[in-house]
């Protein structure tokens, strides 16, 4: 039965890549994650009533995470976790996440992305929970004007993908509430790219399919899983030509949601804030570092350049330094060296390899 004096977190999509990481932020720091997921994304191990990776958060903490597998669009199902637990925030990151896919399937990707979060926002508000973490991207910015990217850039312009399109819908979803209602403390993070895994190798990202993003995809090449990288593009205005972008450990942008939820009393309303590093890496220097990090080689041949995708995205962290006191500190070797730890330690992601016989 819970308790009052735990401070319970809703965290939608708390069994996938980012969510698992924070949850073990969450226990970290001595918050109690309530974890709704539908486990699309998801793998089961033996034990099919949990997701791997919330298995796995146990080996980290010690702790048992209070898990359900629920989808948000089940209202009924996500109302019954607000009659149950009184929370004193959600972070929300449930909802479909393939740029490719979104393409493919519009109308999927706004049914689910916005409804929701409708839902939430709605069972929050019923329920007198006022405190909203988003997992927002750095794609909503759409092809930068100036750069490092800060937060008053513009917003929503020059999209090239549903996903995308939904990410800047909902921010404009909790804008538009924060303006109507007072006493909303909202915080959207936008990630940039986010790279590597847990320290200790049990819990990382395990892409469905073909990885879509790239150190994924080098890792498995890596692995021996693929057999070489594509490498899309090497005429952009870079300096080596190949795309830059603004990669982040994914246990440093955990611990910006844990900075995020610390200090969102402090403001009223409706804030966007960057997670990123503020340093740009070419995609031959991360396959470089992963080289060197993993002392593997990985092959590669220079490809067309992938539509939509830009030449050079990086952030301008420094707000979230001055409001949430929070700022990346692992390096690009870290997150190469994290990232082969999990790789070599789990070749196949969460799908659990037979025993030898
Ligand atoms: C990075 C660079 C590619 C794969 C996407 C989403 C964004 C966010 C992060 C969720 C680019 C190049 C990639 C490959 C390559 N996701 N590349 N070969 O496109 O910056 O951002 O993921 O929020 O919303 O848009 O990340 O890792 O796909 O690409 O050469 O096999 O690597 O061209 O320059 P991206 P990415």
């Amino acid at each position: 039965m819970p308790s009052s004096n735990e401070k319970y977190v809703l965290v939608t999509g708390g069994a996938g890549y980012i969510g698992s990481h924070t949850v073990v932020e969450l226990i970290q720091e001595g918050y109690t994650p309530v974890v709704a997921d539908n486990c699309c994304n998801a793998t089961k191990g033996k034990d099919q009533r949990l997701p791997e990776s919330i298995k796995r958060i146990k080996q980290i903490t010690g702790k048992d995470v209070l898990f359900y597998e629920y989808d948000l669009l089940d209202k009924e199902k996500l109302e019954s976790l607000f009659q149950k637990y009184k929370f004193f925030a959600a972070i929300h990151f449930a909802g479909l996440k393939s740029v490719t896919e979104s393409i493919q399937k519009p109308m999927e990707y706004y049914d689910v992305n916005l409804g929701a979060t409708i839902n939430l926002i709605e069972c929050m508000k019923e329920y007198g929970v006022t405190r909203v973490v988003f997992s927002s991207s750095a794609t909503v910015y759409g092809p930068p004007q100036k750069l490092p990217v800060d937060e008053n850039h513009q917003v929503g312009k020059g999209l090239t993908n549903p996903y995308g399109k939904t990410k800047f819908f909902i921010e404009e979803i909790f804008r538009d509430l924060a303006k109507a209602e007072t006493g909303w403390h909202i915080a959207l993070l936008r990630y940039f790219n986010p790279v590597g895994s847990h320290i200790t190798g049990l819990i990382g990202e395990d892409p469905q399919g073909i990885p879509n993003n790239l150190m994924p995809y080098v890792s498995q090449v890596a692995i021996g899983r693929l057999p070489y990288l594509n490498v899309y593009g090497n005429d952009y205005e870079t300096h080596d030509g190949t795309g830059v972008r603004d990669f982040i450990h994914v246990v440093d942008l955990a611990k910006g949601h844990i900075a995020a939820l610390n200090k969102m009393d402090q403001t009223d309303g409706c804030q966007a804030f960057n997670l990123g590093t503020g340093t740009g890496y070419s995609v031959l220097e991360a396959v470089a570092a992963f080289e060197k990090a993993s002392g593997k080689k990985v092959p590669y041949k220079f490809a067309p350049r992938r539509p939509g995708d830009l030449g050079n995205v990086h952030a301008n962290p420094n707000l979230a330094l001055k409001f949430l006191e929070w700022r990346a500190d692992k390096t690009l070797e870290d997150m190469c060296v994290d990232l082969w730890r999990w790789q070599s330690m789990n070749p196949k992601g969460y799908e659990i390899t037979p025993d030898p016989q």
